[in-house]
């Protein structure tokens, strides 16, 4: 996978657990709502004032030779959006008072002199009181003084929702983005992925097209039989050290497959002639270089192949054919293949000869540099024979 596509995937990831991190942040802080608190004073009658708010007005009253007897008929307001529960109401009773009777509620007295109303539990209603709602209760408050109740503290506890909080469309928001995004990646990496299988099948076919057709050229000769494809593994072998990038290696590679394609036109009884050419026979093969460059004159999509098969033959020091060109005047593929295609030949059996010792080629190759052949290209010939890259050793030497 290519490194930025990685990196998209690890930035989608990452954010994946940063929002996760965000749920799990809502989720506790919606399970630990704080309980809200709100003191209130019995002249407070306004009940839209804080978020819960208590009504308590006397609907009743008796007087019996100083004794006083209320009642109460209270309303519990939630002013708040959420529902609360666990609602309670502590107050403080008039000196000597009592709660004689009460209803929808219990009343708890605290060590302090005040008492709790609470709702009963089990009862089944008044539980929770929803958003902008209020409860009812009452009681009747027996006394030997008309002192009213003055002071309340309020206490419940709102069942907060995740979605009170913007952080959770916040959250919900990059999700969608995040599984966008990743899967934007994951369609880029298929369409990769399937692009890159199609070039390597394309790449196959051209490899095998080329190859069948070097067997053509190389089958007229049955000394030669496979000297295209060891001239191909060679070249590209010199080319890897010599810093062609990855297109340039499978060009020249190509380049070096088809450096012969000429000899298809060279009768086989001179290509196979055992004893010495004469010189009208030599003038033929030459012809080899340029036939060549004839047939492949319409193959632009492999930059330079033309000039592959033309001038692999010429020298260093301007001595070759076709053109007696010299130096750097050689295209750089054609010095590279004419130097594989050297140590290939003595490499191998000839009609006319068996092949050399290394040594012997080592010398042939070090006394050619500077007149056959490009010195910096023996040089990197020299390291590949030192370090025995050979054609047939290792895996790399078949393309297919
Ligand atoms: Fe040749």
């Amino acid at each position: 996978m290519h490194k930025s596509r990685k990196t998209a995937f690890i930035i989608g990831a990452i954010i994946f657990v940063l929002i996760g991190a965000g749920f799990l942040f809502l989720f506790i802080r919606v399970k630990n709502t704080p309980e809200i608190t709100v003191i209130q004073t019995a002249a407070d009658t306004n009940v839209n004032k804080g978020d819960l708010h208590v009504d308590m007005p006397i609907v009743k009253g008796w007087n019996d030779s100083g004794f006083h007897a209320n009642q109460y008929d209270a309303k519990l307001y939630n002013n708040t959006f959420n529902n609360v529960k666990d609602w309670s109401i502590t107050l403080k009773l008039p000196n000597n008072a009592k709660v004689n009777d009460s209803w929808n509620i219990s009343i708890y007295e605290n060590d302090d002199g005040t008492v709790t109303i609470i709702n009963t539990p089990n009862q089944g209603f008044n539980d929770i009181i929803e958003p902008k709602e209020f409860i009812t209760f009452g009681f009747i408050l027996f006394s030997n003084s008309d002192e009213e109740i003055t002071d309340f503290v309020v206490k419940a506890t709102p069942e907060a929702k995740i979605t009170d909080y913007p952080l959770y469309y916040i959250l919900l928001a990059m999700v969608f983005i995040n599984i966008v995004f990743v899967s934007i990646n994951i369609a880029v990496v298929i369409k990769d992925h399937q692009y890159k299988v199609r070039t390597e099948h394309d790449r196959k076919i051209i490899i095998q097209s080329m190859k069948t057709f070097t067997n053509f050229i190389d089958a007229k000769d049955k000394y030669t039989r496979g000297h295209s494809i060891r001239v191909g593994f060679y070249t590209k072998k010199i080319a890897e050290r010599m810093d062609f990038d990855e297109d340039e290696l499978d060009n020249i590679y190509y380049i070096a497959l088809l450096h012969d394609v000429g000899k298809i036109n060279i009768s086989d009884v001179i290509l196979n002639k055992p004893g010495k050419l004469d010189d009208e026979e030599r003038d033929i093969i030459k012809t080899h270089t340029t036939n060549g460059a004839q047939i492949l004159k319409d193959f632009s999509s492999v930059p330079h192949i033309v000039e592959g098969a033309r001038y692999h033959h010429e020298r260093y020091d301007g001595k070759g054919y076709p053109e007696g060109l010299s130096g750097e005047q050689i295209p750089l593929v054609a010095r590279i293949i004419g130097v594989a295609d050297a140590f290939d030949a003595m490499n191998s059996d000839r009609c006319y000869r068996k092949a050399y010792p290394m040594e012997k080629i080592v010398k042939e190759l070090k006394e050619g540099a500077g007149k056959q052949f490009d010195p910096e290209v023996v040089k990197v010939m020299l390291e590949l024979i030192e370090e025995k890259v050979f054609y047939g050793i290792g895996s790399d030497d078949n393309e297919e």
